[in-house]
């Protein structure tokens, strides 16, 4: 099938099989590849992405139940000033090793602050609950997401 779709304010022409995973078009199609493959069972968080501000996991989800909406990959909220405020807090608390995980944790958080400048630890670990990291950085993230909160 051909289909346009919306990714960080620009329409793309995509030809691909109607079953595509809306991650693969990212990554495959338009080269974005700041939006990471882990599981492909939408139970890691590392292939998060925001779609009208909300955070979706791109992984399984088709990419053809996408078509209108606007789609922002990492590459997206790394120009969004919450965005910066985001990546700047995480660099800041060093809350990431391997940085596998950290696009999806960031575009997470970003998308959980959007929402809720001031949420509290209890609505931020269960808004990160699905986000998984192997390299243990989670207390760090935590405190990454604190600073932006006190910052707003
Ligand atoms: S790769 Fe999508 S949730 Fe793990
Ligand atoms: S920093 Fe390595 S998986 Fe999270």
């Amino acid at each position: 099938m051909r289909m346009a779709l919306r990714v960080n304010g620009q329409t793309h022409q995509i030809d691909c099989a109607d079953d595509t995973p809306l991650l693969y078009i990212l990554r495959n199609h338009l080269k974005l590849k700041g939006t990471k493959l882990g599981c492909g069972l939408e139970q890691c968080g590392a292939c998060a992405v925001l779609v009208g501000g909300k955070v979706q996991l791109s992984c399984a989800a088709l990419a053809a139940d996408f078509l209108g909406q606007e789609i922002v990959t990492i590459e997206g909220v790394e120009a969004l000033p919450l965005g910066q405020k985001v990546q700047a807090a995480f660099l800041d608390q060093t809350a990431a090793q391997c940085g596998y995980c950290t696009s999806g944790l960031v575009v997470a958080v970003t998308g959980l602050l959007s929402q809720d400048p001031q949420a509290d630890q209890a609505k931020i670990k269960d808004g990160l609950k699905g986000h998984l990291c192997r390299c243990g950085s989670h207390p760090r993230v935590l405190r990454a997401v604190q600073q932006v909160v006190a910052q707003s």
